[in-house]
């Protein structure tokens, strides 16, 4: 497997793959891999004939305050455990990289990223569609994995995919979950021992969300109070945002149909968690 931060180096080796028929497959990442991470190659490996994962942790995603000096580093490990999933390549550029000097552009994609993560961290999504777009044009890839634990960037990601007709098959990757139901997160490490437990009521309240709408109710309110109830003997959480969407526009739905994106954001502590259940008729 090739380790390298040079862009010339990771755009010949791609255009070589493509010249020799291979597909491309492609994993952005911020690093500090987990199960979530590592689910995210193997789809990747499984659906292209050569992998590249990225890891640069993004400053033009991080708003003022949050953390990025104190985000999780761990290249060398996350190299050995892609390279053992049967990745081709590595790309860990530096920011000078990405962004050199000069750099002038910044993509946006309006609506889809108003509410959500995107109301409770102004300028974050610029900064996702900013460096997926540089990325993405690096490495031309034919596919690129994102996990759907973040729904909205899923759902970002694939709308600018389409406005800019950049010809790249996006594929969600499920969300991967610890054994008391915790969504996967390279943040769950900052989380204290109280915290951590107290955290695996995010998922306990969506699924008793989910439960409800199973047994017919369709007020999304209804389900958003069940939620916000179950943590309310949780003192380290705070709710952020609860809300039901439309999991491709993202828009908020009142009455449901027969699915609904719940999305939520929870402060342990001072760690912010997101996390989402995909709620549907069962057929
Ligand atoms: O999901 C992430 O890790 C990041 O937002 C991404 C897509 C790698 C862009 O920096």
């Amino acid at each position: 497997m090739i380790i390298t931060d040079s862009e010339e180096k990771i755009s010949e080796l791609c255009a070589r793959w493509r010249s020799e028929g291979l597909s491309v497959g492609f994993v952005p990442t911020m690093g500090a891999f987990h199960k979530g991470h590592l689910s995210l190659v193997e789809i990747a490996v499984a659906s292209s004939d050569r992998v590249v994962v990225s890891i640069f942790v993004n400053p033009s995603q991080f708003g003022p305050g949050e953390d990025l000096e104190k985000y999780p580093r761990t290249i060398e490990s996350d190299c050995k455990f892609v390279e053992e999933l049967g990745a081709s390549a590595v790309f860990t550029p530096r920011a000078d990289v990405v962004y050199p000097p000069g750099f002038s552009t910044s993509v946006s994609v309006a609506g889809i990223t108003e509410g959500l993560c995107g109301a409770a961290r102004p300028g974050h999504f610029n900064g996702v569609t900013t460096v997926c777009a540089v990325l993405f044009g690096i490495v031309k890839p034919d596919l690129a994995v994102f996990g759907m634990k973040d729904a909205q960037q899923l759902a970002v990601v694939k709308r600018m995919v389409s406005d800019l007709r950049m010809g790249i098959e996006i594929v969600a990757a499920p969300i991967i979950r610890e054994a008391d139901g915790l969504a996967m997160s390279s943040r769950n490490q900052y989380l204290s021992r109280e915290e951590r437990n107290q955290a695996s009521l995010i998922s306990t309240g969506m699924m008793k969300a989910e439960n409800l709408f199973h047994m017919g109710e369709r007020n999304s309110e209804i389900l958003r109070k069940e939620f916000v109830n179950t943590l309310k003997d949780a003192p380290l959480l705070r709710v952020q945002y609860i809300e039901t969407v439309n999991p491709e526009t993202m828009l908020g739905v009142e009455e449901i149909d027969d699915r609904v994106l719940l999305a939520v954001s929870v402060f342990a502590g001072k760690t912010r968690l997101i996390d989402n259940i995909l709620i549907e008729s069962e057929v």
